[in-house]
């Protein structure tokens, strides 16, 4: 399909061109994508559903890092699993590849708490990145706490911290340069004793935090996260443990991603206790925790 089109008013089908990549340690890849209309109507814990080669039919959803309306372009990060990311790795500048997007129910912050605590975990970073800036740009008078955790190398060059969190031991200061230029203190947990990085997993850290603030600091608080279900579920619990609001964003298995096979469907609590099934791609991504792990 050639140019842009229209589907279902706000989901487009794009070829877009890969105008940059940039590559980390452990196969992990930032490709930026001219997408204008996708650019346009993009939110945090929307996804594409993206063409990685002509060769491969079935296109395979990545998260939006970062959209720029007024530039016309969308960031997407991703590290090599199977065919799929493999194929797209070897795309380059120049190149052109089809996307479908912006896709799925974003994250839904209230403008009222004032301190949202964003937690990325591997390849659910990409979320967190977009709803910070967000936040930022958005929220006058919101300060997010925003923490990722990986166990290998961080896709991006760790820098040192200027913004203080006196709740922390000060040499727990690696940070990510971007969200640090945006003014958001943004803290790194892994086991793999990275510098700088808190030793344990993001919810450690996360309790850490949360057991410093009064209670009208905690009734301000929300918890938006997006990484491997496990860490989602601990997510949950923590959220659960001190009665936070709490938005989580799901991976399932897509064929289609615009809601019509039914193949990503979850099941969902509602608000009166039935299960529903609920389709990840276009009922989600993201999810209340409450509804998807309980509590
Ligand atoms: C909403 C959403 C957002 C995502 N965002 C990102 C992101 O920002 N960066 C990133 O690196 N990865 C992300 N993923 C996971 C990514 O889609 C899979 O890693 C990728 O599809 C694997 O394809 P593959 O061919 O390389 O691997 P294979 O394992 O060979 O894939 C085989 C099949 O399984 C499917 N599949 C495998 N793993 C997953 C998975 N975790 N989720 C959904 N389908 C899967 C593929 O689509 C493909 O159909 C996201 C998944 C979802 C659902
Ligand atoms: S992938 Fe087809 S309905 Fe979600």
């Amino acid at each position: 399909m050639t140019g842009a089109q229209q589907n279902r008013n706000t989901i487009y089908v794009e070829d877009a061109a890969i105008t940059d990549v940039r590559i980390f340690p452990d196969n992990q890849f930032i490709m930026r994508l001219n997408a204008p209309r996708c650019a346009r109507t993009a939110t945090p814990g929307s996804f594409i559903f993206i063409r990685c080669d002509e060769s491969i039919s079935m296109r395979r959803p990545l998260s939006i890092m970062r959209a720029d309306a007024t530039n016309g372009w969308v960031e997407i990060l991703f590290k090599i699993v199977g065919a799929g990311m493999l194929a797209l790795s070897k795309q380059q500048r120049g190149d052109t590849v089809s996307i479908i997007g912006p896709v799925g129910q974003g994250f839904e912050p209230f403008p009222e708490r004032r301190l949202p605590l964003l937690i990325g975990g591997g390849v659910g970073i990409p979320p967190m990145v977009f709803l910070a800036e967000m936040l930022k740009n958005d929220y006058p008078g919101c300060r997010p706490l925003v923490i990722m955790g990986s166990e290998i190398p961080f896709p991006f060059e760790l820098s040192q911290s200027k913004l203080v969190t006196p709740w922390l031991a000060k040499n727990v200061n690696s940070t990510m340069p971007l969200l640090e230029d945006w003014g958001i203190p943004t803290r790194l947990a892994s086991l793999q004793n990275y510098d700088g990085c808190f030793d344990g997993y993001v919810t450690d850290l996360a309790r850490d935090w949360l057991n410093t603030l009064a209670a009208d600091e905690l009734a301000q608080v929300e918890i938006f996260a997006c990484g491997p279900t496990p860490m989602l579920k601990a997510v949950a619990l923590l959220a659960q443990e001190f009665n936070l609001r709490c938005e989580v964003s799901l991976e399932e298995f897509m064929a289609c991603a615009v809601g019509g096979c039914a193949g990503c469907a979850v099941s969902v609590k509602g608000d009166d206790g039935t299960i529903a099934m609920r389709r990840v791609c276009v009922d989600g991504p993201v999810f209340d925790a409450a509804t998807v792990f309980g509590g």
